[in-house]
């Protein structure tokens, strides 16, 4: 028998009852221009500051192309925070970040530009006190990644002395396919090494991302029933109701399956399906996440397994909305899918013969991301055939969003004095059960950057295994055929549909 010894949570760093306050460090980022860094990173460390979370000296340096002295970035840190910042605007705060603003004139091949961010780094050290932490957030276009890599290793930037830390976050898309990704972890791996490496998949900072570990192994409830022997299948969505609109030029060419099934979708998957972890440390958890995604290979063949959809005009919202190519900035025979469905095998004894379907598309009947675990029929019913006619199958279902929280499906007799049994729902809603309003998802990654916490970004593993599942769907897509079309407002093309009703089954309409 193994023993144990009595640890003092008090004494444990990982404490999360602790508040979790970065130390000294500073933060810069790379496209601070960009819609990105206004909508989200700048608005995120904000409500950070407000919330206390941030050290004293904390600093900001924007790094971009525009002829702005430090106030001018000020400036634009000061309106994206009160345009776009989740908790009030309070001037103290404000004005204590503001004293920690500072601005880089320069393009990412001009080695003076890195020069002078070195130095300007090295004066916040001495005058701020940030210690010589410093994180760099790479809000820059993808093919920007290696040159900006490159620049903080000639520089320095990137060397780790001894009780200092130097961190690197990088957006998505890693890569465009496994090749590009192993290459650009290769190149990321020679600057910094991997547990300085943060990959941003801004869907594990959602706290309804999160809850999926929580609900699943916290209670007694659902565990004995995760498996082949009690799940059907499951369907993973992502679905947005806008169009391409001004982003046609970045999307033609990725499409909908390298957008989001690579990323949110696997990492949404792995969480589902992954085997409980021996701690909630980082590395046991990132290891669970691997194992499940090395598992888990794409089903053939890929004609009757797998669906993809171009929109065309029609109806959303009581409103006429334009097709893609009439929205303009597509090229009118591109191949570039903007919805993708695909069926996952994951074979692990938990999973073997549960088909995992996972979709995500534009211009779709409503914008909303849930997984649904859907569960096999009771095995007998001792009902007549028409008490039963409207009882579907269980699903425990978890609102991603907009609408956060978890929905169970199962049958129930309606009133009246016959048996017959219908469909119910019981719910929870984060709104109705906690009065604490989430932390936006950037919130709660840049301050797991700033504390070296990494459990809630993807290693270079996880990554290079997501390209592995789909790296052959996407090469039988580009020899095989043109999406199909869809019309805005409804759920995809018939195909989807018919890529389930092959098996009985039905994609669920949320
Ligand atoms: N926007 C989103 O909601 C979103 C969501 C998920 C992931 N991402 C990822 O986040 C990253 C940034 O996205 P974004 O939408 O913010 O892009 P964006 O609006 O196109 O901004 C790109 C930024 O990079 C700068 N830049 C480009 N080339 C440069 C160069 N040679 N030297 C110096 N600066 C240069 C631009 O500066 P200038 O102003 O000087 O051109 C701009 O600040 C991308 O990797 C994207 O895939 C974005």
């Amino acid at each position: 028998m193994t023993t144990r010894t009595w640890q003092n949570p008090l004494r444990d760093p990982r404490d999360k009852r602790l508040p979790r306050i970065a130390g000294p460090c500073g933060l810069v980022i790379f496209g601070v221009t960009g819609d990105l860094s206004r909508k989200k990173l700048m608005p995120a460390i904000y409500d950070l500051a407000n919330r206390g979370l941030l050290p004293p000296g904390f600093s900001l340096v924007g790094f971009a192309r525009r002829d702005w002295a430090d106030e001018d970035f000020g400036q634009v840190v000061h309106d994206a925070v009160k345009e776009h910042a989740r908790t009030p605007f309070r001037q103290e705060v404000w004005d204590r970040l503001a004293e920690g603003c500072r601005f880089v004139q320069g393009s990412f091949d001009d080695d003076q530009a890195f020069d002078n961010l070195a130095k300007c780094i090295k004066d916040l050290d001495d005058e701020r006190g940030t210690a010589g932490n410093h994180g760099f957030y790479l809000s820059i276009p993808p093919a920007a990644f290696t040159k900006v890599i490159q620049q903080l290793a000639r520089t320095g930037l990137a060397d780790q002395k001894a009780d200092e830390w130097r961190r690197v976050v990088i957006e998505k898309p890693f890569g465009h396919d496994l090749a590009s990704a192993k290459q650009l972890n290769k190149t990321v791996n020679d600057v910094f090494p991997e547990d300085s490496v943060f990959r941003i998949d801004h869907y594990l900072g959602k706290e309804t991302v999160q809850n999926i570990m929580a609900i699943r192994f916290a209670n007694q409830l659902f565990e004995p029933i995760w498996n082949a022997n009690y799940v059907d299948h499951v369907q993973i969505t992502m679905a947005e109701d806008i169009g391409l609109g001004g982003r046609a030029g970045y999307y033609d060419g990725i499409g909908a399956a390298r957008d989001v099934i690579q990323n949110h979708l696997l990492q949404l998957l792995a969480l589902t399906a992954m085997e409980e972890p021996v701690s909630f440390r980082p590395e046991t958890v990132r290891a669970e996440k691997a194992k499940v995604l090395a598992a888990t290979r794409p089903v053939l063949p890929f004609a009757e397994t797998t669906a993809r959809g171009q929109y065309s005009g029609g109806w959303q919202g009581g409103q006429k909305v334009p097709g893609l190519v009439q929205e303009g900035g597509f090229a009118k025979d591109s191949k570039t899918e903007t919805y993708a469905a695909i069926e996952l095998a994951v074979d692990t004894r938990r999973w073997a013969g549960v088909p995992f379907y996972l979709r995500t598309g534009k211009r779709l009947g409503r914008r909303v991301t849930e997984i649904a675990v859907v569960f096999k029929r009771a095995p007998h019913l001792p009902f007549d055939d028409t008490s039963t006619e409207e009882l579907g199958q269980n699903a425990l279902v978890f609102r991603v969003q907009p609408d956060e929280g978890v929905t169970m499906r199962f049958g129930s007799k309606v009133p009246g004095s016959t048996m017959e049994v219908r469909d119910v729902n019981m719910d929870f809603s984060y709104g109705h059960s906690f009065t604490e309003s989430s932390p936006e998802a950037y919130e709660r990654l840049i301050l797991d950057v700033l504390l070296g916490e990494p459990s809630l970004f993807p290693k270079n593993d996880e990554v290079e295994l997501s390209w592995e599942i789909l790296d052959p769907i996407l090469k039988a897509w580009t020899t095989h055929g043109k999406p199909d079309p869809y019309p805005a407002g409804t759920w995809g093309p018939e195909s989807a549909d018919q890529m389930l009703a092959r098996t009985g089954r039905h994609w669920r309409r949320p």
